[in-house]
């Protein structure tokens, strides 16, 4: 049966990070919602162009449009055998739509860990992230830097710093991760699918949890 790992914690958080890592670990495939929107965005497709504006102002894109998105996206080859989800559920009814497209395909969600930092950090780690052009390598000018400024290390493209970045946008968008997916913590730990991991640790260490999580399940 194919598992699927949904990475849920506010924004900021290191799911992405994480979830790169853990997917080339355990070679499955790195589902992202912010990084299939980003290279719509960049694209210029009509999602993009119906996107751009509820991420500009770090608000969530409408449920159905994000849900067939990831419904197409889960459809491909190299979803088939599992997937790590990495932004998506971020809402009761993408959580419920996602149960409904995995039993279709015989899958199901197998691990949830949140990913906890504190707000202080948040800001800090926004403030400084920098993401590659080209497939959204994420780096961090204090923390995770690249060798070169500005200069994606695995595939050269360019660094950029996100738009919903600035500081009154993480603001709305940590109002909005309350609002509207902390609800998924209590959805998750009643199917008994949710651990905890303290994502306010170094990378490695968080990653050592998150595969020491992973192996119990
Ligand atoms: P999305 O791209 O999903 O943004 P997010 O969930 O807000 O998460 P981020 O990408 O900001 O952070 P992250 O947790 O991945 O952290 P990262 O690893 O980069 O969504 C963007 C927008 O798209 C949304 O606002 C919405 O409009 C739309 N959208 C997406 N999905 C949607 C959905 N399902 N429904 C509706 N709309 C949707 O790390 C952050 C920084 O910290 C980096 O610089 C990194 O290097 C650094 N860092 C990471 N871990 C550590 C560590 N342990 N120590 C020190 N630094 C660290």
């Amino acid at each position: 049966m194919p598992n699927y790992y949904v990475f849920l914690g506010p924004p900021g958080a290191g799911k992405g990070t994480q979830a790169k890592i853990v997917a080339d670990t355990l070679q499955l495939s790195h589902v992202s919602s912010g990084d299939i929107f980003r290279a719509n965005l960049s694209n210029q497709t009509e999602l993009g162009k119906l996107a751009q504006g509820y991420m500009n102002r770090g608000e969530l894109v409408p449920d159905d449009l994000t849900i067939s998105m990831i419904r197409d996206r889960l459809q491909k080859p190299d979803c088939g055998k599992g997937a790590i989800l990495d932004g998506f559920p971020r809402t009761p009814a993408q959580a419920e739509a996602l149960d409904i497209m995995l039993r279709e395909n015989a899958g199901e969600v197998v691990f949830v860990p949140l990913i906890s930092v504190p707000n202080n950090l948040i800001l800090e780690r926004m403030t400084g992230r920098w993401s590659c052009r080209a497939a959204g390598h994420v780096y961090h000018s204090k923390y995770n830097p690249p060798k070169q400024a500005g200069v994606c290390d695995l595939d050269g493209s360019e660094l950029y710093q996100r738009e919903d970045d600035k500081l009154e946008t993480v603001q709305k968008r940590l109002d909005v991760y309350e609002k509207q997916t902390a609800p998924l913590i209590a959805y998750y730990s009643a199917q008994g699918k949710l651990v905890e991991i303290d994502g306010s640790l170094e990378i490695t260490q968080v990653t050592a949890s998150l595969l020491q999580a992973l192996a119990g399940k």
